[in-house]
This record gives C-alpha cells, structure tokens and sequence, in this order.
C-alpha cells in the first residue's frame, strides 16, 4: 500500500503529479510520500500492539534527516551502524534512550560516543568487542549496557548478499557459544548485560525463517535465566520483505509468528526493520534520454545510473518502472534500461517488457525507498540525486542534488613536480 498512484493516466506522488516534480526539482530524483512512510511505520507498531515493544528503524535504509525526523516524532526509535548514524540521530533530537548499536567493526571513537549520548544498548558481536567496550566505558567511567547478537545458524531463503543468520556470515557470535561469551561479560566491570539481540537477514519474504530464529532465541534466554542471566530486551533485528515482484507476509503476520515462542518471557521486544517501513515510501525518478537500438537488442538509456541505484546490479534486484505519463503509450518492446555509466553493469532493469518511451519521457523506478539513495555514490563523477519530501500538497527539497563543487569538496591540487 502506498501513495504513488496514477490520477488520469498521471503518476503522483500524494496529491503532487511527478512530472509536476521533474519540472520544478529536475531529473532524476528520489521521491518519498509522507503518508505512506507515517502509514507503514504505523501498521507495524499497531502489529505488535499488546507487547511491550520499541521499534529502532533501521537507518540505513534511508537516513536523510527529515525523514528521521518525522519518524522520532512518531516515537520510532534507531537502529545505527556507525558514528555517522548517532549524529543524524543526534542532529534531528532523536531519543538515545532508544537508539541500538549493531555492527561487527565498532571503533572506540564511536563506542566512546554512543556511551556519551547514553543510548539504549551496543549489540555486540564478537568477544574482542566485548572486551574493547569494556575498556573504553572503564576509561570514561561508565557502565556500558549491552547486549549479545547471536548467530541463530539458519537459512532466511534470501540473496546471499544480504542474509546474515547463516554459521559462515560474519554477524554475530556463535549459538553454541552464547553461554560462554554471558560468562565472559559477566566477568567485565564496566559491562552491564541487558539484552539478547539478532537479525537474520533481509527481504525475507516467509515468516518460517523468523519463527526458527524466535525459538532458538528462547531456548537461549531460558538457558540464561536457569544461568542466573536476567535480560531486559531481546532485539529480533529487522528483516521483513517488501512486495518488489514476491508477496511478503503483512506486518501483523510476520509479528504473529515472531512473538508466539517470546512473548511470554516478559522482554521488551526490540525490532529494527528497515525497508518494510520505507522501501515503498520512495520511487526515483529519471528521464529518457535516447533509445538505442541494435540488430540485438533495445536498450533505453536514460539519466539515472548505477551510482544512483546499486540495487539491480548489485542483489540482481527488481524495481518495477513505470512510465510517468500513461496517455499515450508506445508499443510494446522488452529492453534493458541503462544509465549512462561506462560500465555493463550500470542497468535498473534488463529484458524488461514495458511501453516503448521516448526521449524525454519520466520513468518511475518503483520501491526505491529503502537502500536507494543512502547507497548512491559519484561515481564517474555524477551529482547525487536530489531528495524530495511529499506531504499531501506540499513538495518539501529535502536534499538538494550534489553541484560540481560538492564532487570535489576535500580535494586538494597538490603541484608535483614532472620528471
Ligand atoms: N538490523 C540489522 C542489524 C541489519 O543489518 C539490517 C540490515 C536491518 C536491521 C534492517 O533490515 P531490513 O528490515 O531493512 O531488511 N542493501 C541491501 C540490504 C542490506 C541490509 C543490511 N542490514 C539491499 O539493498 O537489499
């Protein structure tokens, strides 16, 4: 469900027509709907309605600063990976009473800063981590609360790029050797123990994998308590999958299955979910610029690229496109739509059947919420997209697209002498 819908044969974005967009900000662009990002973040807290429950959105999805904003105004907490992450939460007021740490590479300036700013918890992964927060929380005189990511040593059925429960993925520490780690940390100091945490993956799109994880995280929990561990929370990580071309479970589902082996333990649960909250919130945008074709093959090139959406070429991952303007379709042909990049993997789709544009036409590049803009670089030196904020009527720039200084923001002309 989202708010990208036609309004005679017109993309909109809300109640704002997407060409309405193009002309006023330029192409391409990212744009999100307001509503449909307060709409989801909704669904999925109402679906853990009843249980003590704190939802960390998983920043990295999409971290631009408003949109932090409006989600802390909700109540949402952060789930962060790096120190970059703490100061955008930082930066929009967000509560660090609600913010976790996850990541297996902590440095001890972003250790040392999440303790400062007294979040909620660093998920740990690692007993020389272990060790390391308790050295830095001993220097700064502080008790640093933590919590254990476990290995559940399981199958999410998803592309290996982004699956993380697996025994031979680097997150988390082992299950058989989560006992030994409590023991560890129990022995540190300057180490408070509060929680159990996972994450096992993303777009996952069947609740079985989550339920198996749900389980074994009990069976862990219990073995604490009968160890004299007591917890606070247990943090099941994010994960959920979006409807991209598949059908994931609803929010209410997915919360049913995961909280049935758990509920009962009297935890507050903690969820991090990232891209079911944003990925259909936002679509990019970009223009036709010719279509080229060969005794093979038609191909649409157009003005986005792969440093804008890594996604297809990096997950083989399917964003459906649709054409902005619906009035006057072209014929139908299958093509790769390419940007222009001087590499063959610079692709949004490939063998696509859609209606054939013309130069100039706007494409929607649908479900681009979630690891869109976040993971665009500059490459080949191209400007980062703009971002653009829809709020019912209201079109608000929420990150101006990057000038030809900003690519070069940092660099120095160092004069060497030629030999
Ligand atoms: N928690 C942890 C510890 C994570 O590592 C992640 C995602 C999440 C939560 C949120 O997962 P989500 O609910 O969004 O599935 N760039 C990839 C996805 C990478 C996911 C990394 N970790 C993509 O574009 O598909």
């Amino acid at each position: 469900m989202n708010y990208f819908e036609y309004r005679h044969d017109q993309l909109c974005a809300e109640d704002i027509p997407i060409a309405e967009l193009a002309r006023r900000f330029g192409t391409p662009f990212y744009v999100y709907s307001a509503r449909t990002l307060r709409r989801h973040f909704r669904v999925f807290d109402e679906a853990f309605a009843g249980t003590d429950h704190l939802i960390c959105f998983a920043m990295k999805a999409l971290s631009n600063l408003s949109i932090l904003k409006l989600f802390a105004s909700m109540g949402a907490g952060f789930d962060i990976v790096s120190g970059g992450e703490l100061m955008r939460c930082l930066r929009v007021g967000a509560d660090p009473g609600k913010i976790v740490f996850s990541g297996v590479g902590k440095t001890d300036e972003e250790i040392a800063a999440a303790l400062t700013a007294r979040i909620l918890m660093i998920n740990v992964e690692s007993g020389p981590e272990l060790h390391h927060i308790n050295q830095v929380a001993g220097r700064m005189q502080f008790r640093a609360p933590v919590s254990l990511r476990v290995n559940p040593d399981l199958d999410p059925g998803t592309h290996p790029h982004i699956s993380t429960g697996h025994r031979d993925s680097k997150f988390g520490v082992p299950l058989a050797q989560v006992h030994e780690y409590y023991a560890e940390a129990r022995g540190l100091p300057n180490l408070e123990l509060v929680g159990l945490s996972t994450h096992i993956g993303s777009q996952i799109t069947d609740t079985a994998p989550f339920n198996e994880a749900a389980e074994k995280v009990k069976a862990i929990v219990s073995g604490l308590r009968s160890a004299g561990v007591a917890l606070k929370y247990l943090d099941l990580g994010g994960g959920l999958g979006i409807p991209y071309q598949e059908e994931p479970p609803a929010p209410a589902e997915y919360a049913r299955v995961l909280l049935k082996p758990i509920r009962d333990l009297g935890l507050r649960i903690i969820t991090e979910p990232g891209r079911v909250i944003v990925g259909n919130a936002g679509i990019f945008v970009t223009r036709v610029l010719y279509v080229k074709e060969t005794d093979v093959k038609r191909f649409i090139v157009i003005d986005g690229a792969m440093n804008d959406l890594i996604r297809p070429v990096l997950y083989e991952a399917y964003h459906e496109i649709r054409p902005v303007d619906r009035r006057n379709p072209g014929k139908p042909v299958v093509a790769d739509v390419v940007g222009p990049v001087c590499e063959s993997g610079d692709f949004l789709a490939r063998e696509r059947e859609l209606a054939e544009p013309k130069t100039g036409d706007l494409l929607a590049v649908m479900s681009a919420g979630a690891y869109g803009f976040v993971m665009a670089s500059n490459y080949n030196s191209r400007p980062r997209a703009a971002e653009i904020l829809v709020d019912d009527t209201d079109a608000h720039l929420i990150r101006e697209r990057d000038t030809f200084e900003d690519l070069i923001r940092g660099e120095k002309i160092v004069e060497l002498r030629s030999r």
